[in-house]
């Protein structure tokens, strides 16, 4: 898949979910910085920055109600979140993606060291290394995005977030990738990224509105990633959403 594509389909995901402003772009941002700090080929650094752009296609599938709910989930919700993994991941596999930087890191990125993770519940070397770096990226951003049952960013929240990536080092994220990320950070790599960007209204969203060819060929590749049987309702509203965007702006 091409970062066109990618781009577009990570656009009409964060339309559901507009209160992560733009979390997609941070975390392939910071996971191009990581990506170079640990000298990746560039083959593998654009892997990785896919799988990034990619990495929560799933939620697609998740109802909007319940990825913009101001309060604690219930367990049943709770439980419909976590399928955006493999959603995500089933979904790509029917679009032929067979990248497995990208397929891992979209499958694998909410797993943890310890096994206490999801989808797969998988432990330490199992989990792909390229989710086990990501999952850093992501947990960082959402300790220092803004989330809907939060309110505002402080000043001090990334230096508790790298607080927080260290004390779980080792049993929920991987300890050269908290050292790398922790590194970037203290370097001041890190400051743009986290800096803008950051805004509960979305008013900075990088990136042009989707243009008509765009959101057509995000529709068309929604619905042939969807599985055989499924309604496209939920498809159609979002597509729908999009068309408005496009007509506002
Ligand atoms: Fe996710």
């Amino acid at each position: 898949m091409d970062f066109k594509l990618a781009n577009a389909l990570g656009r009409i995901v964060e339309l559901k979910d507009r209160s992560t402003g733009a979390h997609t772009w941070r975390v392939t941002m910071y996971a191009q910085a990581m990506a170079e700090a640990d000298r990746m080929p560039i083959s593998e650094v654009l892997s990785f920055m896919l799988g990034a752009v990619l990495h929560d296609f799933g939620k697609i599938d998740v109802p909007a109600e319940i990825l913009s709910k101001p309060a604690c989930l219930t367990e049943d919700e709770y439980r419909t979140v976590q399928r955006h993994p493999i959603d995500g991941w089933e979904r790509l596999r029917r679009l032929g993606v067979d990248d497995p930087f990208v397929l891992n890191v979209v499958r694998s990125h909410h797993e943890r060291m310890d096994g206490s993770g999801y989808p797969d519940g998988l432990c330490g070397a199992d989990i792909p290394v390229e989710a086990r770096w990501f999952a850093v990226i992501d947990a960082f951003d959402a300790m220092t995005g803004f989330r809907p049952y939060r309110d505002g960013i402080r000043e001090t929240d990334a230096a508790r977030a790298i607080e927080d990536l260290e004390a779980h080092s080792g049993t929920w994220y991987e300890p050269r990738a908290v050292e790398v990320f922790k590194a970037l950070h203290g370097a001041g790599r890190l400051d743009s990224i986290l800096d803008h960007l950051n805004d509960k209204d979305g008013l900075l969203t990088p990136g042009t509105p989707l243009s008509k060819d765009v959101i057509s060929m995000a529709h068309d590749a929604l619905l042939t990633s969807s599985p055989k049987s499924a309604d496209h309702q939920h498809i159609d509203a979002i597509i729908k959403l999009a068309k408005q965007t496009e007509i506002k702006s």
